[in-house]
């Protein structure tokens, strides 16, 4: 069993329009989009939970309702659920507003990440806090663990090697000095974020991926941001300037993650959870063995 972290709050932006599943998103948030039964975005605060999280913030817009609607408590629902025999996820659904509080807070104009990050300033208080990008499922609260351990005096960010022609989808860190195999993995050192580099000018195959245990020093760089050339507050350039200040470290993660702000990588997460149901992965990898030899 995992231990519980010291970072007991979580901002998860889930603002955007999430215009790579459209229709869908249309009418449903694409942090509630379901993998099986279960929407993505209870899936990222299990994660938290998982990690010793009990204050959750999310970052969405008024033009989203239903997100606030799923943490509206629904005696009925949960007295189905009972009644399915579902008592483990009836539990899960009546700690929100109980030992795990959920806040909002509304970003109404899409100005980017480091935006989105500076709304929750005032909920987050002065207290060190995970990020967790919705879009990315990771297979289990270890990372976030991880990164609050290395966290201790500053912050850090969880980073993945990818192959050069994906590169382009992230921000890029140019690494700098030795780095380290400690207890959780490789960490190293960086001095800058290049976001959504073309492959030809990223500094490296690191990539940040959606976690990150930051501390509130945060907030006054983000605040003293100029704009990037797309308008937006980006987060990866208050990164650099933590990074330069050698207040941010980036630990390399091999765990296992879906990025599913894309079709297929929605689909292969609902593939994935539907192989490792209890109850009904049996017979699903049966059907799609059976499926893939026609
Ligand atoms: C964001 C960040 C980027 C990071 C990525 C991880 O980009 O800006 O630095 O690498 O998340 O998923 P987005 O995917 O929101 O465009």
């Amino acid at each position: 069993m995992e231990s519980a972290s010291r970072i007991r709050t979580a901002v998860i932006p889930a603002a955007g329009q999430g215009t790579r599943m459209l229709p869908a998103t249309k009418a449903v948030p694409k942090e509630l989009l379901p993998i099986l039964e279960q929407p993505a975005l209870q899936l990222v605060i299990d994660e938290a939970v998982g990690a010793g999280v009990d204050h959750i913030v999310i970052v969405t817009s008024a033009s989203k309702p239903a997100i606030e609607g799923y943490f509206v408590r629904t005696p009925e629902v949960e007295e189905a659920l009972e009644r399915q025999g579902r008592h483990a996820l009836a539990d899960r659904l009546r700690r929100y507003g109980d030992d795990i509080t959920v806040s909002f807070v509304h970003q109404d104009e899409p100005r980017g990440l480091g935006h989105a990050v500076g709304c929750a300033r005032s909920t987050v208080g002065d207290e060190p806090f995970f990020v967790m990008l919705p879009d990315e499922l990771m297979e289990d609260s270890s990372l976030l663990l991880a990164l609050a351990d290395l966290a201790r005096d500053g912050a850090a960010v969880a980073l993945k090697r990818v192959p050069t022609n994906e590169v382009s989808r992230y921000g890029v860190v140019n690494p700098v000095g030795d780095s380290h195999v400690g207890a959780h993995g490789e960490v190293i050192g960086f001095d800058r974020v290049v976001e959504k580099p073309i492959a030809t000018e990223a500094p490296s195959d690191l990539v940040i991926i959606g976690r990150y245990a930051l501390t509130p020093d945060i907030f006054p760089i983000l605040d003293a941001l100029a704009p990037a050339a797309t308008g937006e507050i980006q987060l990866s350039d208050a990164l650099t300037i933590a990074a330069r200040a050698k207040a941010l470290i980036g630990l390399v993660s091999s765990i296992g993650r879906r990025d599913i702000g894309n079709p297929v990588g929605w689909l292969e997460a609902v593939v994935d959870a539907g192989l490792a149901h209890a109850e009904y992965g049996e017979d699903f990898e049966a059907w799609l063995r059976e499926r893939l030899a026609r």
